[in-house]
């Protein structure tokens, strides 16, 4: 029988012991980050010892995805992902966590029927323990954005592919590859600059494209498939530890290849994507 008492091998800490070791993240220091030019290296996470290993490897960003209902429920999407289900993990997720910023994402109809939905739901994840919620698309959403904002509520968009769209989408491809797609994309983007996004996600799109965005986009930009020109990078952090069965993406790479540990591999994805070697545009990256 494995021993999982907390006491019995570190590094689980309980938050009421928590002593930490660097500052806490906050929406402040992020936008230093961004004006400095030091990637903001993000990772998902769904349980508290992810998330306490990932926090002591100096991840600056955790981001309860609803990408578990695919990597931690075994589902085909994230649709079936509901807003009990995020609560579940972002409150898990928000025990453990030290100096790193806690980022949850609205399921798929949690904020498609009104603001005020969206409003109440976002509340919700808030009390849970996230300090910014995430939602996506781009267009209908921007004044879901405006009141959230309005309300004290910061917001990461998401925009390219965004996977609550797979149907419409016609499947996980490539977004933004022809010149009127990647006008409306750059265009969905300011909008929700306007609207107070401070951050955004940019997912599978051509490099070219990332970069535009990232350079006309006045927050942080957080790539995945997306080149590396942004401000920052994101992975499912059961994709990068090789834990995902079947074929990986093109854009991700095996950080447990070569490493001694898990936390090595999380340390080796922070060392990288700090320093830009982490996406490698000839491996990782997609053109127009
Ligand atoms: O749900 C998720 O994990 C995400 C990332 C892939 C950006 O949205």
């Amino acid at each position: 029988m494995s021993n999982h008492h907390p006491s019995a091998g570190a590094p689980y800490v309980h938050p009421g012991a928590t002593v930490p070791t660097r500052k806490p993240v906050t929406l402040h220091r992020l936008r230093a980050m961004r004006e400095a030019g030091e990637n903001v290296a993000i990772l998902t996470a769904y349980d508290a010892s992810s998330a306490a290993l990932l926090d002591a490897a100096g991840v600056d960003c955790l981001l309860v995805g609803d990408s578990l209902g695919m990597v931690v429920q075994g589902r085909d999407s994230t649709l079936p992902v509901t807003m009990e289900h995020m609560v579940y993990h972002t409150t898990c997720v928000a025990r453990a966590r030290g100096a790193a910023w806690l980022i949850a994402d609205l399921p798929f109809g949690s904020y498609h029927e009104s603001v005020e939905q969206a409003v109440r739901n976002a509340a919700t994840l808030m009390r849970a323990g996230a300090q910014m919620v995430k939602l996506e698309g781009g267009g209908w959403t921007a004044p879901i954005v405006r009141a959230l904002v309005e309300r004290g509520i910061p917001v990461c968009a998401h925009l390219g592919l965004t996977p609550q769209s797979v149907h419409a989408l016609g499947g996980y491809r490539i977004q933004g590859r022809d010149a009127p797609a990647a006008a409306q994309l750059r265009a969905h983007a300011r909008e929700l600059d306007d609207a107070g996004a401070t951050m955004l996600v940019l997912e599978l799109m051509p490099s070219n494209l990332a970069a535009d965005v990232s350079t006309e986009f006045s927050g942080i930009t957080i790539g995945i498939g997306a080149g590396r020109r942004t401000h920052g990078q994101v992975l499912v952090l059961n994709d990068m530890l090789a834990l995902t069965p079947g074929a990986k993406p093109r854009f991700v790479r095996n950080f447990m290849a070569g490493a001694s540990s898990i936390a090595d591999a999380v340390s080796t994805y922070v060392r990288d994507v700090k320093s830009g070697a982490f996406p490698d545009e000839s491996l990782h990256g997609y053109e127009a």
